[in-house]
Formats: C-alpha cells, structure tokens, sequence
C-alpha cells in the first residue's frame, strides 16, 4: 500500500514544535496551496445545518469558511497537535464571531476523541503528508469511524507528480536529508488507501499548487 511514499520520520512531539515555530507565518509560507483548499472544499458539498470536522486546522483558514458555510444550523469541529495554531485559529474564529458554531481542541488524527458516526464531513488538507506511512491506514479509519453512514472525507496533500517530472524526486532528495525544512511533507499518494478501506465513490484530482508543487485532492463517501 505504501506507493513509494518515502518514510516521514519526525515524531509526533517533533511535529508539535515545528508547527508551533511556523504558526506566526505559516500562512504566508503556503499562499500558493489555496487554490487546491478551495477545491476540496467545492468537492466536500457543505450543506447548511451539517457537522464538519477538520484535523489539522492550521491557522484556521478552512475553520471559518466551513462554520460560514455550515449556517448557524450546523457546527465545525477541528483538531490540531500545535497549541500555537490553536491559539491562532482560536483568536481567528472570534474576530469572525463565529465562536457558537466551532469548537477546537488539541489532539492527535490518530486518536480521535469524538463518538463515532457524529459527522456529515470530514476534511483535513496538508496533514497525511506529514503522518508516516504506517500511521496512514490508522488515521484514515478513525476519519471513518466518526463519519455519519454516507459522510464524506475529504483529503487535500502534497502529491507525486508525471513519473517523467523532476522536481519532485529533488524535492524527496533534499528532505530525506531535512524533514523538518519542509514541515515534515512528503508527496503521499492517498486513493488506494481509500479503496483498501471501502470507501465508495473515490475520486482523484490533481492540481499544481503555485504552478509548482503537485497536490491531490481525494474523496470518497462513507457507505450509507
Ligand atoms: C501542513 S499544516 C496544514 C495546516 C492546514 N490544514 C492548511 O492546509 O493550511 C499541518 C497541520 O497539522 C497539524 N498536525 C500535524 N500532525 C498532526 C496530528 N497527528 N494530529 C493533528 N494535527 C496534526 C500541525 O500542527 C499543522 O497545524
């Protein structure tokens, strides 16, 4: 299952103080991945009324234009393993005041501490590239575990490129040399792991952030 996806060797606490380094200017860092965001958040299909979670919120970008989608009807949930992001996209979401409609706690994808089959949505963009691979499959049944029968998962990350395209293999030879550069992303490829799982309706699209970095954008549905 592993596709040639290189080992993403920071460990969990290793993760937790290069994000919480980055918080003050991660957003600037990554303005070119937006347009990919944007794109998984068009094939997440929010409805009004519907309970969204996102792990690995970030700065919360994804946090305030889902809880506008959402509607005062609906919720958006979010869990990240920086405490300085939290802080961030805590403050975010009460400049928006939409703090009735989002809750956000710290924690870890791999163990997630809702009931399960609690959610119409699940999205996370820019986490499973940084989660080893062995850890993937883990993630990824807890994402369905809390998903309602017919819920979604939504899944945006750092992607392989053509097979004939260099940059991505420079790319993994210069972070196989230092993870931590990058935040710990590695191109991951996520849709056979979908179909191992059984998700239904899995879908791929690829996009090139900033004209230069190939992502995915990945869903598939729960079964009802
Ligand atoms: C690459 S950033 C992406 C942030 C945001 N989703 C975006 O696309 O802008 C990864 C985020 O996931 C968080 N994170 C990393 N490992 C995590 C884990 N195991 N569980 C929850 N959050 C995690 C990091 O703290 C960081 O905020």
């Amino acid at each position: 299952m592993s596709n040639n996806i290189i080992d993403a060797p920071l460990t969990p606490k290793r993760v937790q103080s290069v994000y919480d380094f980055l918080s003050p200017f991660y957003e600037y860092l990554t303005r070119y991945e937006s347009l990919s965001k944007e794109r998984g958040l068009d094939v997440a299909n929010i409805r009004r009324g519907d309970a969204f979670f996102e792990a690995g919120f970030g700065t919360g970008q994804i946090v305030i234009a889902s809880a506008v989608r959402v509607g005062k009807e609906g919720h958006v949930y979010g869990l990240d393993v920086s405490s300085k992001m939290l802080k961030k996209t805590r403050k975010r979401v009460k400049m928006y005041k939409l703090t009735k409609r989002v809750d956000l706690q710290l924690g870890d994808a791999r163990i997630l501490p809702y009931t399960t089959g609690v959610f119409d949505v699940v999205f996370t963009s820019y986490l499973l590239d940084l989660i080893d691979t062995s850890a993937i499959s883990c993630v990824l049944q807890e994402f369905k575990r809390v998903l309602k029968p017919g819920g979604r998962l939504v899944i945006v990350n750092m992607s392989k490129g053509d097979s004939r395209s260099s940059t991505m293999k420079l790319y993994e030879w210069f972070y196989r040399r230092c993870p931590s550069l990058f935040g710990g992303c590695r191109p991951v490829v996520i849709k056979p792991f979908l179909e191992a799982l059984r998700f239904q309706h899995v879908k791929r699209e690829r996009i090139l952030a900033g004209h230069v970095i190939p992502s995915e954008i990945v869903w598939g549905d729960k079964p009802k």
